[in-house]
């Protein structure tokens, strides 16, 4: 059951983000404007690469973890998940915890709306509220699951897209979207060999480099850009200090170019940040589920140690001796 009279338009404003981003001296660019149709669809392919092990090992993790997670938080919650892009991992998710409605949030208007019409095929029962959303900005939640007790779903380590600052703020919004005595299932990379993360975010077919770079087409076809792509590579190194993967387009020759008017120059080696991926200990994750106003339950883990899936619940604040 679909109810696509809930599809808002997200309005966001590339234009003024890009002009700002560029005018620090690391240039930047919001990693939110990767997800167009086209940036969405190439997300979903990383997602099937051999090096990129975060989605087949949390799908893993689901499986095994879903009936646990039912029986703890009970059957007939409505699930909101937060950035549902294709929703491939949900349906077996929404089954084990017998979820009475499904409010996917993505940032991607058509993506959505073809993504929560599959979904309506495949759970027919099952009433579907998709919201097109930028989810980190105050949300309102459909008025259709507003009495059911609510279960966020944060998957795939997109907190980890966001600083420390930024996602303990998400968290604590999504306390306050959710309500009191939410549940929220939220998967978390772990820290591991740099390596092994350099790869997953490098891969050998070059995907995640076609995916940065599509912001860059982006600037260029929508926002009178004239950045040259053969002055750029991508750049994905591992830093220890900070505990995240930095994405970057990094220029490799001096270059010079223009965004609606704007004149803009890097010199060789220097880079427009593009996106950050954190990855946490089991410990940090649990101080951040505290940091951003949910107490940490239980966490599932696989064999290898490099995906974790938390269980959090929000509550108001208990009295301590
Ligand atoms: N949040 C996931 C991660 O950081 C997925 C992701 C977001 C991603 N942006 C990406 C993966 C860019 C590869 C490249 O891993």
């Amino acid at each position: 059951m679909l109810h696509l009279a809930t599809l808002d338009v997200a309005d966001d404003d590339f234009a003024a983000a890009v002009l700002a981003g560029l005018a620090a001296p690391q240039m930047t660019i919001p990693a939110r404007f990767f997800y167009d149709t086209a940036g969405s669809e190439l997300f979903e392919k990383i997602t099937q690469l051999p090096e990129y092990y975060p989605t087949r090992t949390e799908i893993g993790i689901l499986r095994d973890c879903g009936a646990a997670i039912g029986q703890i938080v009970g059957p007939g919650r409505a699930v909101v998940e937060f950035g549902s892009g294709s929703s491939l991992k949900t349906p077996p998710f929404l089954r084990a915890v017998a979820a009475s409605a499904y409010v996917p949030i993505d940032i991607s208007a058509e993506f959505l709306a073809m993504a929560a019409t599959d979904l309506a095929a495949k759970l027919p029962e099952l009433p579907v509220f998709p919201l097109a959303a930028d989810f980190t900005r105050p949300l309102r939640l459909p008025a259709g699951i507003a009495a059911r007790p609510k279960l966020g779903f944060f998957p795939g380590s997109t907190l980890g897209n966001l600083g420390p600052a930024a996602a303990v703020d998400l968290l604590r919004a999504f306390g306050d979207t959710l309500g009191e005595s939410a549940w929220l299932v939220i998967g978390l990379d772990r820290r591991k060999d740099p390596a092994v993360l350099e790869a997953a975010y490098n891969d050998a077919a070059g995907v995640t480099a076609a995916f940065n770079f599509n912001v860059l087409h982006r600037v260029n076809a929508e926002l009178a850009g004239t950045l040259d792509p053969t002055a750029f590579v991508h750049d994905a190194p591992f830093d220890a200090a900070l505990g995240r993967i930095e994405m970057h387009l990094r220029a490799v020759r001096d270059t010079a170019f223009s965004v609606l008017g704007r004149p803009f120059a890097l010199a060789a080696g220097q880079s427009i940040h593009t996106e950050n991926s954190y990855k946490w200990t089991l410990d940090e994750a649990r101080l951040l589920a505290r940091a951003g106003g949910w107490t940490p339950v239980e966490l599932w883990t696989d064999a290898g140690a490099q995906f974790a899936v938390h269980l959090w619940r929000h509550d108001a604040a208990s009295v301590e001796p």
